[in-house]
Formats: structure tokens, sequence, C-alpha cells
């Protein structure tokens, strides 16, 4: 299949342009667009046929649910029943916004949408790009972020070409996105609102709406531990991750950059292509070794907005081992340490004065 590449611009949008896109969405086509947190991989949510081909073109494991997206919250008692109040709270807060619910689905959402599962994920997106496909299509647009799966998620569409040309009909180009991490996903079908995912949107700001809100447990986990069930099956797979392997080393930062160095020299002396992700502050300390730094270390949004980035650049230059240093996590620093940690496959040494295991 041809994919074509739709470039817009975004100080210019017209209903007009997305004609064709929704034309192929209402026709069981698969059309990339750009959303405020990453790009997403965008098909008909009530059409079973059309769920099938985003699995398809991700090899993503079919248990694993979509993401609706709407654009107007009348949808919500079309897709979800028994909605609770603080569904609606949370609503009126955040959306549109970087904030999934999940929620008991309604009949008409096929299970192909949902993984088989009888909840249903929603998100009103804020992105205008994302809001005016929605709303020209007509639809409900079922969109997991647009990488192949596995990999680090899109936030240009360069990266959705690299992962998925050729197996879906269209992308729109909207440039880089803005926040860079994919949206926090809260569960209100339970006793207690429990994130499932970290997100641009924190823990805090849920608790100001909904005092009682917590982290799942498999949220706060520091290693693979295959006892604690993800409520989000897609947070239980290998996730994010380059192609090399990723080690990041935590600890007082001095102590840090000391083993990052000394793992990098060892592995570069065995003769494997290495390279280092660093911040602004340490990206000098490491002279002689490929250094990429994703931003400064106090400046979580600019980390965030270029994680994924950073590590897809890792691929590009055919990295085998990545030594990479944490980063804070408090704030939306617990989502960008959340996606780290998966990338690395929960590898994350201590880098101490006795290098023992922090847990
Ligand atoms: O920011 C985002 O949320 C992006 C953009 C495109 O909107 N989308 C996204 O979708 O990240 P995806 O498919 O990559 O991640 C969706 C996550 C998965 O971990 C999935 O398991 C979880 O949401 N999920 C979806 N439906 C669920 C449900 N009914 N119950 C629990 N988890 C669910
Ligand atoms: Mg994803």
């Amino acid at each position: 299949m041809d994919t074509r590449m739709v470039l817009l611009d975004r100080d210019n949008l017209k209903e007009e342009q997305f004609a064709e896109a929704a034309e192929l969405l209402r026709n069981g086509e698969l059309v990339a667009f750009p959303t405020e947190t990453v790009y997403g991989l965008g098909g008909n949510a009530l059409d079973p046929g059309a769920s099938a081909k985003i699995y398809a073109a991700k090899g993503r494991p079919s248990d694993n649910p979509l993401i609706v997206h709407i654009c107007d919250t009348a949808a919500l008692p079309v897709l979800a029943k028994n909605i609770p109040e603080s569904a609606w709270k949370l609503a009126e807060r955040f959306w549109p916004g970087p904030m999934t619910m999940i929620l008991e689905k309604q009949d008409i959402v096929p299970k192909e949408t949902t993984g088989g599962l009888n909840t249903i994920a929603i998100r009103m997106p804020s992105d205008e790009i994302a809001a005016m496909l929605i709303k020209v299509s007509g639809l409900y647009i079922a969109a997991p972020s647009a990488n192949a799966s596995g990999r680090p998620s899109t936030t240009k569409a360069s990266h959705v070409w690299e992962d998925l040309h050729g197996r879906i009909a269209m992308i729109l180009d909207g440039g880089s996105v803005q926040i860079g991490l994919e949206s926090t996903i809260i569960d209100l079908t339970g006793e207690k609102p429990l994130i499932l995912r970290p997100g641009y949107i924190t823990l805090e700001d849920i608790r100001d709406i909904l005092p009682d809100a917590e982290f799942d447990p498999a949220v706060l986990r520091r290693e693979r531990n295959d006892n604690i069930v993800a409520k989000a099956p897609g947070m239980k797979y290998r996730h994010y991750a380059p192609k090399g392997e990723l080690t990041v080393f935590e600890g007082d930062l001095s102590d840090v950059v000391e083993a990052v160095r000394r793992e990098a020299a060892r592995k570069q002396a065995e003769g494997y292509k290495t390279a280092i992700l660093a911040s602004e502050e340490t990206k000098d300390r490491y002279p002689g070794f490929i250094v990429l730094s994703v931003g400064k270390r106090e400046d979580e949004e600019g980390i965030a907005a270029c994680l994924f980035d950073t590590l897809r650049e890792f691929d590009h230059m055919g990295a085998e081992y990545i030594f990479g240093e944490c980063f804070r996590s408090d704030g939306v620093g617990q989502a960008v340490m959340n996606r780290l940690m998966k990338a690395a496959g929960y590898h994350i040494v201590y880098a101490g004065p006795k290098s023992r295991a922090k847990k």
C-alpha cells in the first residue's frame, strides 16, 4: 500500500483539508495523525475490521486494547455506561487534554477495539488537527500510539513513516508534538480511581479533583515482576525500547557519571557501538563517546518532549549498547522515568560507592 504523507500548516487549518482523511477512515482505512501527546494511528472505533487493521499494522498483540478518541463529551454516554460522577468531573477539568479514562463499555463498541475487555479507554485530545479529524469524519477514532509495537512512541511524522509506511493509507504531518509522552490513564471502574499509566497530568493534578486517587501498584514497581498484574494490558509488554541494550544508572550524579563512563568504556573497548544518554549539565563529561542530551535536568517537560526522539536517534546511529542517567521522578518526571525504565527493560543499576542494587 502507498502511504500518503500530507503536510498541514497549523496556522491555516481548514475543514476541507480533512475531507480525504475522513473519507479513508469512513472506508475502514487507517490514518495517522498528531495529538498533543504522541502521534496516533487512527481507525473507526466501531468497525471491528479497522481495529484488526490497526493491530496488524503495528504488529500489536490483539489483547492490548485501543484508546477511543472523541471531540465532544456527548460521546461519553454513547460509548460508556454506568458513568460515575468522577468521570464528568475529570472531563470538565482535563478535557480536551492528555487524560484517558477507563469506563464500562456500551455494547456498540466492538470487543476488537477493547482487546476483549468489557471496559473502554476514552480520551478527548486537545490537538487541533486531531480534533478536526474526529469532527470532520463524524467518527469515534480508535488510536494507539503510531509506532511499531515495542518501539518508542512517535513524536514526529517522520517517526511514523519510519515504522508504518506501506502499511497505512495516510499520515497527517502536523510537526513535532507538544508533550511527547502518552496520556495519563485513569481507571474509574474500581473502588478507587487508579492511575494505570503516569503522564503529563500528574497524580497531584488528579487528586485536586479526586482526593482518593492512587497509582496502580504496577506503575510504581522498579523491577520486572510478573506477579504484579498490570491493569492496562499494554503496560506489561517491553516497550518504548531502542534496538540497543539500554542500562540506566541512578544515584548521586557524580557517581552516575562515573559509572556511565566506566561501563561505556568497557563496552567500547570490546568493540561495540556504544552511546550515552546524558543531560545538558553532564554531556561534556563523556569525552571520546557518542553522547545525546535530552535537555536540562530541571526541565522535566523538555525531557519529556525529546525522550522518544532521542531513543530513536540511538537506533539511527546503530548503537548496540546505551548507558543512561536517571532523571527526577517527581511531577512529569514520574512519567519520564516510567518510560525510561520500560525502555531499559527495568535494567536500572545503582551507581554508588558500594555499587549495590538499590530496590
Ligand atoms: O496519549 C495517548 O494516550 C496516545 C494518543 C495517540 O492518544 N495513545 C496511546 O495509545 O498511547 P496506546 O494504545 O499506545 O496505549 C493505550 C494504553 C495501553 O497500555 C492499553 O493497554 C491501555 O491504554 N488501555 C486501553 N484500553 C484499556 C482498558 N479498557 N483497560 C485498561 N487499559 C486500557
Ligand atoms: Mg503505545
